[in-house]
This record gives structure tokens, C-alpha cells and sequence, in this order.
């Protein structure tokens, strides 16, 4: 099914964003240390109930959900964090993750909306206003 196919999609690169996220929040290093390190929780914490979500809105659409890291790998191109990366560079590439959730968002939701299918389509502009949230906090802070 279109839809649940793009809802992997999300879910792998989901979560695949919110490992790098909680990397990035174990390894940041430099003077504004503290202000990333409870900013990419946050973000990590946000990213994890919405894998729940996503997970389970493809369980009620009555398919298997992808759970393994194997699984995920195979179907994300979100890179892995880089741990020694500068604490810019983690901002930057946490922007770049963001956009490309964002474009599988937009996917599903366009996919969804051609299956008539109200409930995905509602979960999927959620996730949009939340990244977008999340994408405006992450370029205030690169601002600086
Ligand atoms: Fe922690």
C-alpha cells in the first residue's frame, strides 16, 4: 500500500534523525555547550514519541512496522552523526536531517491525501508544523 510505504519512508528517517540528534547531544563540544546539549534533548525526546506514532498509525493501517536497525538503515539516506564533528557542523547537519524529513513528510502527506486517507494526512501536517518548529530554532541558534 502507497501510504504505508511512505510512512516507512518517515518512520526510517525519523528515527534515524533522532539517533543523530541524541549523538549530537552525547558528543557536542565548546563553549555553548550546555544550551546544545538540553536543545538536542528536547529535539531527541520529541523525534522518539513521534517514531511511536508513525510506528503505530502504520499498525492501524494494518501492516508490519519496520523495527530494527537493519530495517531502518536499509530504507533511510540519513547519514550517520559525525561524534567529532564542531558544534556548528552538528547544527548544519541537523538542518540538512530536518529538511529531508521534511521531503518524505511531504511525500506521504501528498500520498495520503490521494487515498483519501484524513488521519495520516492530519499526523503528517503535525510532523510538518514540528519541524518547522524545530528548523527555525536550530538556524536562530546558527544565526547567533
Ligand atoms: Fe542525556
Amino acid at each position: 500500500m502507497a501510504t504505508t510505504s511512505a510512512l516507512k519512508q518517515v518512520l526510517a528517517d525519523t528515527y534515524a534523525l533522532s539517533l543523530k540528534t541524541q549523538n549530537y547531544h552525547w558528543n557536542v563540544t565548546g563553549m555553548h555547550f550546555k544550551t546544545l546539549h538540553v536543545m538536542f534533548e528536547e529535539q531527541y525526546d520529541e523525534l522518539a514519541e513521534a517514531v511511536d506514532e508513525i510506528a503505530e498509525r502504520i499498525r492501524a493501517l494494518g501492516v508490519k512496522t519496520p523495527a530494527s536497525f537493519s530495517k531502518f538503515s536499509a530504507l533511510t539516506t540519513i547519514k550517520d552523526g559525525n561524534e567529532e564533528a564542531s558544534a556548528r557542523t552538528m547544527l548544519e547537519d541537523l538542518v540538512v536531517g530536518h529538511e529531508h524529513v521534511i521531503a518524505a513528510l511531504l511525500h506521504a502527506k501528498t500520498t495520503a491525501a490521494q487515498n483519501n486517507d484524513d488521519v495520516t494526512e492530519d499526523i503528517m501536517i503535525a510532523r510538518l508544523n514540528a519541524h518547522q518548529k524545530t528548523l527555525w530554532m536550530l538556524r536562530a541558534t546558527l544565526a547567533n
